[in-house]
């Protein structure tokens, strides 16, 4: 009889099943059970006709009810199986294309690493911000004012000599060049800091720079500066040479010391050259220091008046010193290089050394 039929445990005896379905062959068995023409519910369905109107209805939508769920629920199991085969089939049928390459599986493809100029840098930041220093950088393509006027060198100045420069357009109303060293920096530095009331200063200016210079053994037309600028007040010239000292032991080690030479920049006054021993000889003298025992560096001074009153700092109120070196020359005297050029030839066997 239709009364004896359970449609809560047909339900419920249907979801077991389901769930325990793991292939689509399998539900589909579940769902012929227990939907199909011999199942219980077909079987009840045909026996609606030979019951009472009142209660053929009442079945009726009984079993259309239960029907309508175990559907929905096999329908989801049978989606949640598809999924996990396709998935099994992916991840079974995935070539390595490695595996076919001779050798590839066994030798991973080598890392390449930073160039010894851009290490160089670094290791100098580090060195500086160890001093107290801040890190600061400028354009590379500069207006004549700030690469030449704003540091006390007028147009057609002979110290302008001193600097072999690429112009790109030269004769406009302000030229503009390749900056020839790092001191522009300085410039928009002390600019900021007038603005921003940020004085003192204690900045080093990292950067590229280009003059046309001949390549040859200590130069390149493309090389690196570090810029140094102290700005404060009662700074001295022993303050300048102090910090020279303790950068270049803390660097070069402590059996490289320092010396200042009087020299001439027209944006420091007094001004240095500034030479650490040579790292080839330890100072003995050898052919690369032309025996003398010390290599040049850069360049270095008390930040010149003029260049104070220039960016709008009262030189009677505030001192200070700057320096310039190359990265370049750095790396050469660190690592003993006997010619700078190697630096930009691309040469693995010496780039693998760093
Ligand atoms: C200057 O460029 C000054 N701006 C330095 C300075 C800064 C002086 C602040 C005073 C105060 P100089 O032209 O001497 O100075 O260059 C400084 C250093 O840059 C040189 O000693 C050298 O180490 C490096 N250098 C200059 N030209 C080249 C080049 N063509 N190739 C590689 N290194 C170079």
């Amino acid at each position: 009889m239709a009364e004896t039929v359970d449609l809560d445990v047909l339900v419920d005896q249907a979801r077991t099943a389901a769930a325990a379905a793991g292939t689509t062959e399998e539900i589909r068995e579940v769902a012929a059970s227990v939907t199909g023409k011999k199942s219980p519910l077909a079987q009840a369905g045909r026996r609606l006709g030979s019951l009472e109107p009142g209660e053929r209805k009442e079945l009726g939508r009984a079993l259309h009810e239960a029907r309508a769920t175990v559907e929905a629920l096999i329908e989801a199991r049978r989606t949640d199986i598809a999924a996990a085969e396709l998935a099994r089939e992916m991840a079974d049928s995935r070539i390595d294309l490695t595996e076919f390459i001779p050798g590839l599986a066994a030798a991973p493809a080598a890392r390449g690493h930073l160039n010894l100029v851009s290490r160089t840098q670094a290791s100098l930041e580090d060195v500086f911000v160890g001093m107290g220093f801040e890190v600061a950088e400028g354009p590379e393509i500069e207006t004549d004012w700030y690469n030449f006027g704003a540091l006390n060198i007028p147009p057609a100045h002979p110290a302008r000599g001193m600097w072999d420069t690429f112009y790109l357009d030269l004769g406009a109303p302000e030229s503009t060049l390749l900056r020839t060293h790092t001191s522009p920096v300085q410039i928009h530095l002390m600019e900021q800091a007038v603005a921003h009331d940020l004085l003192p200063l204690h900045a080093v200016m990292p950067g590229r720079c280009y003059r046309r210079d001949t390549p040859d053994a200590r130069h390149l037309p493309v090389f690196h500066q570090i810029e140094g600028l102290v700005v404060d007040r009662g700074i001295t010239f022993a303050d300048l040479a102090g910090t020279i000292e303790v950068f270049t032991s803390a660097y070069f080690g402590p059996d490289i010391h320092s010396r200042l030479r009087p020299a001439y920049f027209p944006f420091t006054e007094p001004s240095a050259e500034f030479e650490v021993t040579c790292t080839i000889c330890l100072g003995s003298g050898c052919q690369t220091c032309s025996q003398t025992g010390w290599i040049e560096l850069g360049g270095c001074g008390m930040v010149d008046p003029a260049v104070f009153t220039a960016v709008g700092i009262d030189p009677d109120q505030w001192s200070g010193f700057a320096f310039g070196f190359g990265i370049d020359r750095c790396a050469q005297m660190r690592h003993q290089i006997a010619d700078m050029r190697i630096l930009t030839d691309n040469d693995l066997r010496f780039l693998r050394q760093f």
